[in-house]
This record gives C-alpha cells, structure tokens and sequence, in this order.
C-alpha cells in the first residue's frame, strides 16, 4: 500500500532526495515549504515521479496552517526538514529561533494532535561543537554546541524525548553533518559541492574553511530518513549519521582530479562542529544504510551538473560571484 510522507522543508536539498526516493518507489510525498520553487526537485526527478508530489506552500511559524495541511494530507509518518542554517540563525538568532525551535514545536504539537505515527527530524552535528580530540563521536558525547544553530537543534531533541514522555509520540532525531550533492546550495558546509558546480565549468572556487569533517552523500543521507520514518521503532530517539572524514584537502583533489586541472582551493578557520561521527547506533537499530564511497559522490555530483549544464538546467545562482569574475 503506498504511504503518504508529510516532509517539511522538501523545496530544500535532503528534502528533494528524500521526495525523489519516495516518489520513485510509489509513495506519495507531500510537500510542505515556505517556498514553491521546485527547482531543487526537478533537477533530479523525473517528470512521471514529479507528477505523483503534492504541494501545500506554507511556513512551519504559523502552527494552524502546518495542523491543517497535516490534517488534510491523511499522513501518519512527518518527516520535519524546514529550517534556517548556520549564518541565518548566527545573524539573526531570534528569528532562527522563531523557524528552528518555534516551527519545530508547531510540527510536533501537529502531529501529537493527528496521533501521527513518528516525527523523523533533522537534528544536525552542531549539536557537539569542536572536539578536544579528533576520534569519532557517539551519542552519548557531550553536547556544548558553538552555535545559536546547534543550540535551537539540541533544544529540538529535548523537545522531542518531551513529547515521548508526556504523549507518547514516536520520535526519531538525525543529525547529519557535511552533507553534499547536486542541491547543496546554502550554508558554510555547501562550499565543497559549490566547488563541484564551478569545477564543472572550469571555474576556480575557494572553499572558505580547513580541518577534516564528515562527508555525507545526500542520497544517503535521504535514504537514512526513509529508513527511520519506516522503521517500527517506539521511543524518542538519537542518531548520528556518518559518512567518510577526510581533510577539506582531500576533498579539493578529489574534486581536481575529476575536473582534470587545478581549480579548488581551501582556507579559513575548520567549522567549529566535531570532525568525525560514529554511526554505530543507528546502524544496529535501523540495519544496513547505504554509504556512497566520497570518490563516487563527488564523480556522480559532477556527472548530474554537467548533464544540467548541457540541458542549460543549472541552477548557477549559488556561485554566480565565480562565473562572473571567469567571465562565464
Ligand atoms: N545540509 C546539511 O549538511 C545539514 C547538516 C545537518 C543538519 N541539516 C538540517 O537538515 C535540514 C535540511 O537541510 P537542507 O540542507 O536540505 O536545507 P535547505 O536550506 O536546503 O532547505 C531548507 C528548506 O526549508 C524551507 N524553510 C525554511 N524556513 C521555513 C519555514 N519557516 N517554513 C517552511 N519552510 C521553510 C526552505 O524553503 C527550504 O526549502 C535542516 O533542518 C538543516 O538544519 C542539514
């Protein structure tokens, strides 16, 4: 029987990949976003799976509208995306708390009304802040985030193992890292796909930070959602996601090596989150993720750009600056 998904924030990059999986297996993902530009999602779908997506434009601030859409779309199983990332929260940090921690309480309070199913929601690494040590972290981990952005995530899952405890509502918090792919476009972390992009028009890129981070394939990272939103699993849980750490360095050769010539560079301060995850928990509790090796995602990131760049389908708005200054 296919299922419906109600996904916030899927206009956005890991809700796009999470819309295409569901899609593609026959499921009907309802789209709930601020924003009705589906741009992210017709870069990567195809035009009969588009067609099985429903839309409901609408801003997880506004608690009745994001009860009614959930009422009205029958789903039993929320898988909660919308949010601001790092700079926007940094910069403005009432107004991120308002999206981040106010909308994330509307769509709990949702869901607990409709006696929905489970909430899978985007946690993040901030939560950990910048380790004394380079080994990988587990759940049990302090938690001393070095962000207004971490701390409205952390906050998020206290108000998730709340909702267990007083209602009983299913909860499952992910929290990825350096997610990349074809759709990354916003936040600090996005430089490396950004690079990607540029490479493939034989444009220069800087990627402004160094250090080592966990890189993980948005196709995975989507797949890892799928699985917990599936996965009969009571109780309010935590994990970790994990894909491969490896040095801002070696990312930039690898993106070289695929472009043939030497076009990214890398400098800055290392993003103030944890270098490394442990992913262990999940793995045991949810079972087999599929784990994209950084050589394949970056190839396959490159490959998809470069057919959008010969449809004349890339959306270039995020690295304009480069193109311009290449004369592209
Ligand atoms: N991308 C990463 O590397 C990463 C890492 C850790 C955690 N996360 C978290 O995962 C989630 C998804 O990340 P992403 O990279 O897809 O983000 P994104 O910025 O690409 O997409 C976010 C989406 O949320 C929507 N949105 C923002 N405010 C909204 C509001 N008030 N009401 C309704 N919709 C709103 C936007 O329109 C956008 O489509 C976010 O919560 C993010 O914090 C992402």
């Amino acid at each position: 029987m296919a299922e419906t998904y109600f996904i916030t924030g899927a206009q956005g990059c890991i809700g796009s990949w999470i819309v295409k999986a569901l899609a593609e297996r026959g499921d009907t993902p309802l789209v709930f976003d601020r924003s009705d530009d589906d741009r992210r999602l017709s870069a990567i779908m195809e035009p009969e799976d588009l067609d099985r997506v429903r839309f409901v434009v609408g801003d997880i601030t506004d608690a009745g509208s994001v009860l009614a859409a959930l009422k009205e779309s029958s789903a039993r199983r929320v898988i909660h995306l919308a949010g601001l990332q790092v700079p926007a929260c940094q910069a403005d940090p009432v107004g991120g708390a308002l999206v981040n921690v106010v909308g994330t309480l509307n769509v709990f309070e949702a869901a607990r009304t409709i006696a929905a199913e489970k909430v899978v929601y985007a946690s993040s690494a901030a939560v950990f802040g910048l380790s004394e040590d380079d080994s990988a972290v587990d759940e049990t981990a302090a938690c001393e985030p070095a962000s207004h952005y971490g701390v409205f995530k952390r906050t998020n899952e206290g108000n998730a193992r709340v909702y267990f405890l007083t209602h009983g509502l299913n909860s499952i918090g992910l929290r990825p890292l350096t997610v990349y792919g074809v759709n990354r476009d916003t936040g600090v972390t996005s430089d490396p796909t950004k690079a990607m992009k540029a490479a493939i028009f034989d444009v220069p890129f800087h990627i402004r930070f160094s250090g080592s981070t966990d890189f993980q394939y948005v196709a995975d990272t989507a797949a890892a959602f799928i699985a917990c939103a599936d996965a009969p699993l009571p109780g309010a849980h935590l994990f970790n996601l994990h894909g491969e750490t490896v040095e801002v360095r070696q990312i930039a050769e690898i993106i070289n090596r695929e472009a043939d010539r030497e076009l990214i560079t890398f400098g800055g301060d290392p993003i103030p989150v944890a270098t490394e995850l442990n992913d262990a928990a999940i793995r045991r509790a949810i079972g087999n993720l599929p784990a994209t090796p950084l050589e394949v995602g970056v190839h396959e990131t490159m490959k998809r750009f470069a057919e959008l760049r010969d449809d004349v389908r890339l959306d270039t708005s995020d690295i304009e600056v480069e193109l311009r200054l290449h004369g592209r």
